[in-house]
């Protein structure tokens, strides 16, 4: 048998913080007495403001439902800004540069949505629950005939405790904003469906269908831009590499997005090595050009077994056969690596010949 204690304060002697002196009496809300009551523990306690002054519980009750409707108005503004900013325009925010307006509007109302009420709760425990030290015997952990009827005093002592049935205004804008809490998740499923006509702007598989390789857009390596020609990919050899303009996007859309979508990676084998490809003659003289973007959740891929012509994501241990069209071998992808098909140009450097055939990256959005 030990003692567990709260905070208490049935006479709250004072130890030099002021209102010590104010007898329980005197508190705005007396400790509660019903079933499931604990004894006040016998310890120096010094009483809040809001214990013995009306007007400031009034006032910690209606900061409470403040920043309840604040999380409502915030909900209501993600909605907006979801609706109402464009995609894909850019704001300078001084520390974090150039971001996309809508992804940090959606972050700040989200997140400001959020911190309210939990900044709410902890404000109504803080202020207006009671501020008590009580003494919990311990008792034997066996079950009792009892624990029904016990259980349902520990639940009429808290909900007595807590106020939430004497603060109504409090109950009801928490209700409230919680009701509404759930809606930008659901307003985010939005952007699972395919639109209309272009109504919507582009969607997931359009986005992730289209990458900046074009028919004859030189390869080079990803890190230099140099440009690539076929005897600088040994066989057995594995080179990252980029489209040829790559920088000219990235610095004009202010993001990596094109840059992660476009990754690749060459690789060599004798040409009586590969078994198929995702298109006739799509390789050049046994150098392959496959996406960088893991199909399973994304990962970017460059572990290259070239005996087995393996290719293993360290994320999940994905692997496919770079032998056989990129095809599944092993792991949670379900779906086979995209292959670019790839040539030479006039003055020999290797060059894409056509876009990818099929969306590069996570296959969930192939399905979108
Ligand atoms: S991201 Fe490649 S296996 Fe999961």
């Amino acid at each position: 048998m030990s003692d567990l204690t709260t905070r208490g304060g049935a006479s709250a002697p004072d130890h030099g913080h002021g209102h010590g002196d104010v007898p329980a009496d005197d508190l705005a809300r007396p400790l509660y007495e019903g079933p499931g009551a604990l004894p006040a523990a016998d310890i120096p306690h010094r009483p809040r403001r809001s214990d013995f002054d009306p007007k400031a519980a009034r006032r910690a009750e209606r900061q409470v439902s403040a920043l309840f409707l604040l999380s409502m108005l915030m909900v209501v503004l993600f909605v907006v800004a979801y609706v109402a900013i464009d995609p894909y325009a850019d704001v300078y925010i001084p520390m974090f540069g150039v971001v996309g307006f809508q992804t940090f509007a959606l972050g700040l109302t989200f997140g400001l949505g959020v911190f309210c009420i939990g900044a709410g709760a902890i404000q109504w425990a803080k202020k207006l629950m009671p501020d008590v030290e009580v003494v919990q015997e311990r008792h034997s952990l066996a079950s009792t005939s009892h624990e029904d009827v016990e259980a349902a005093e520990q639940y009429e002592r808290g909900k007595e405790e807590s106020g939430f049935a004497q603060y109504k205004i409090i109950r009801r804008t928490l209700i409230a904003a919680l009701a509404l809490f759930p809606i930008p998740l659901v307003v985010m499923l939005r952007d699972l469906w395919s639109p209309k006509n272009g109504s919507f702007g582009p969607s997931p598989v359009e986005l992730l269908s289209t990458t900046a390789w074009v028919e004859d857009m030189p390869i080079v390596t990803d890190g230099t831009y140099v440009k690539i020609r076929p005897e600088d990919v040994p066989v057995g050899g594995l080179v990252s590499a980029l489209p040829e303009n790559i920088m000219e996007i990235q610095e004009a859309e202010h993001n990596l997005n094109a840059r992660g979508k476009a990754a690749i990676i060459l690789v060599r084998m004798e040409p009586d090595e590969i078994r198929a490809q995702q298109g006739d003659g799509w390789d050049y003289q046994g150098i392959l050009a496959y996406s960088k973007i893991c199909t399973h959740v994304g990962c970017p891929i460059a572990l290259y077994e070239h005996r087995t012509h393996h290719l293993l994501c360290p994320c999940h241990q994905s692997t496919f056969d770079l032998a056989d069209a990129g095809n599944v071998i092993f792991g949670p992808a379900a779906r086979r690596m995209p292959q670019l098909r790839i040539g030479v140009n006039a003055e020999g450097y290797l060059v894409a010949k056509a876009p990818f055939a099929e969306p590069i990256g996570p296959s969930f959005w192939e399905r979108g």
